[in-house]
């Protein structure tokens, strides 16, 4: 008996050692390993006891087991102890400064195209505009023939269109496309609609040109509308665009549709008139294109040109951001660069 007993003993404190020599975790694994696994120096001597007598058995085994649950529960602390250590070592080893600045997430915003979009149509539903759908892809027609431009007339020229294969088909080369639209559908009742939207142009990208932007259409047709309702409507807008205070000027032009045609200009929001880089010395900003409704437009469109008047008026939306912002160049809008994207 006293043999085993001995030999129990023994590996009892020899384990008990071997355990805090132990400093890392894969060191109280291979330890497990040795004494107390399947092929573990402990497990073999728990093997031994069936070649005890009757009367040793008991008692050997009473102790060995003993020791078997003590040797567990060592190894559980030594571990925890361990681990306890082991993180210990990890967080100082990196560093956490708890006080440093944390890294500002990065937040997302509207297009400066969607913010001018939203800011101008909110102006002028505020006057009583109603926004109108219209589609992108129109018919020459409604693009041309309905807005008085004849077939083979010059006029057509000031636009290169993008044409669809499907013959009569075209890419808008301007919201005013959807004025026949919108008064196809309310004709002959009044109406005052803004349209914004793509517009596309075949022409050489430049600082001043891109191929697809946005335009803001404008129609108001009633019964006693005049030139000075068109002023006064634009003034209000350029006042409430860019500042109060703000002066327009009309300068005569030609449009096919719209008969007298003007050009409309702000003065410049940077140097107030003076002359300066952004409006070209000028001393002004040209914001948009306008006019009394040709009669002929307003015939295609289901109004009697004797009973009805009206204006029309659109102007493009990255010019109006870029003049609120002094940008010069309409290509930055969309070639995703996040610097001027995040400026904006
Ligand atoms: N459609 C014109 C363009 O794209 C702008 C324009 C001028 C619209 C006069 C109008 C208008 O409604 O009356 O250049």
């Amino acid at each position: 008996m006293s043999d085993l007993n001995h030999q129990l003993e023994q590996l009892h404190q020899e384990a008990a050692v071997a355990l805090e020599r132990a400093t890392t975790t894969s060191e109280t694994e291979s330890w497990y390993h040795d004494y107390l696994g399947r092929k573990g120096k402990m497990t073999a001597i728990l093997r031994g006891l069936g070649q005890l007598s009757a009367e040793e058995r008991p008692l050997v085994g009473k102790r060995a087991n003993q020791i078997k649950v003590e040797l567990e529960a060592a190894l559980q602390a030594r571990q925890a102890a361990i681990a306890q250590e082991e993180m210990q070592r990890a967080l100082s080893a990196e560093g956490i400064d708890v006080t440093m600045p944390g890294r500002r997430p990065l937040v997302g915003k509207l297009h400066p195209t969607n913010q001018a979009i939203r800011e101008i149509v909110d102006i002028l539903v505020q006057m009583g505009f109603q926004v109108f759908d219209s589609p992108e892809v129109e018919t020459d027609d409604y693009n041309f023939g309905l807005l008085n431009f004849p077939p083979d007339h010059p006029a057509r020229e000031m636009q290169d269109t993008f044409f669809a294969t499907t013959p009569g088909l075209v890419l808008r080369t301007h919201t005013s496309s959807g004025q026949i639209h919108a008064m196809r559908k309310y004709a002959p009742e009044p109406i005052r609609v803004i349209l914004p939207g793509k517009c596309f142009r075949n022409e050489d990208v430049t600082a001043r040109a891109e191929m697809m932007f946005y335009q803001v259409e404008g129609l108001a047709i009633g019964r006693n509308i005049t030139f000075s309702d068109l002023k006064g409507t634009l003034l209000n807008f350029a006042n409430q665009m860019y500042g109060d205070g703000r002066q327009i000027r009309f300068r005569k032009s030609y449009f096919p549709f719209t008969e007298p045609s003007v050009e409309v200009d702000v003065d410049c929001v940077l140097c107030g008139g003076d002359g300066c880089r952004l409006c070209k010395y000028t001393g002004w900003l040209e914001i948009l294109g306008a006019g009394m409704v040709h009669p002929v437009v307003l015939k295609n469109g289901g109004y009697d040109p004797a009973v009805f008047s009206g204006f029309a008026f659109g102007m493009g939306i990255e010019r109006q951001a870029m003049n609120k912002r002094g940008v010069d160049d309409i290509r930055l809008f969309y070639s995703n660069d996040v610097r001027f994207l995040a400026r904006a």
